[in-house]
């Protein structure tokens, strides 16, 4: 199964090969230096004012955290997200000390997934974000105070064939990928 996306251009192929599975193998590990890798790539975002407002709070299937971050995803996340690898719990720093906002808090955090989602593609694993969690439970489970936002899970693994997801996932994991085109999106096409 190809799921590399077909660009209108050809772009680097790390960033056209990265897509998000919901299959993924239960018997693999994620490897420790790896997970490290990810972080760090996480750790150089740049950032508005070089203020990093970001926390990335790291479960490892079969550890308490992974097992806590599961437990507050929504129903149909739960289907499929548990056979990841690792989980990575990405909040923001919205607010400072003093009470005004980071405005770009959100933007940030975002960017850093994104490298890690690079790093992580360029290991040969394959990730998927999620924004379908109860945050109140989050909240509860993982309090990072009043300045913090949860704002995505990145779950992270090796990739298993479709075949082993329910038919209703399965029809998702093979469907053909779509992107707006880029005439739609921007005003340079
Ligand atoms: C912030 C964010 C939240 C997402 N939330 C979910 C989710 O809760 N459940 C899910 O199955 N996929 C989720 N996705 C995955 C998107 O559906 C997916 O990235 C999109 O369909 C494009 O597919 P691709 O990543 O394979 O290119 C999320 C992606 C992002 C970036």
């Amino acid at each position: 199964m190809n799921k590399s996306a077909q660009t209108s251009v050809p772009i680097n192929p790390l960033i056209s090969n990265r897509w998000s599975p919901r299959s993924f193998d239960l018997d693999k590990e994620v490897n420790h230096d790896d997970l490290l890798a990810i972080l760090e790539a996480g750790r150089w975002a740049p950032s508005a004012n070089n203020l990093q407002p970001w926390k990335f709070t790291v479960g490892v299937r079969g550890d308490e955290v992974f097992e806590k971050i599961a437990s507050t995803l929504a129903d149909f996340n739960k289907l499929w997200a548990p056979n990841s690898s690792a989980m990575i719990l990405i909040s923001a720093e919205v607010m400072k000390s003093d009470g005004s906002p980071i405005h770009t808090a959100l933007y940030d955090a975002g960017i850093a997934a994104s490298l890690m989602t690079m790093e992580a593609t360029s290991r040969g694993l394959h990730t998927h974000q999620m924004a379908g969690f109860d945050r109140t439970a989050m909240k509860e489970a993982f309090d990072l105070g009043k300045n913090f936002r949860h704002v995505a899970v990145l779950v992270i693994g090796t990739l298993a064939p479709a075949d082993l997801l329910t038919d209703a996932l399965k029809e998702r994991e093979t469907a053909e990928r779509s992107r707006k085109s880029l005439s739609q999106i921007s005003n340079f096409h």
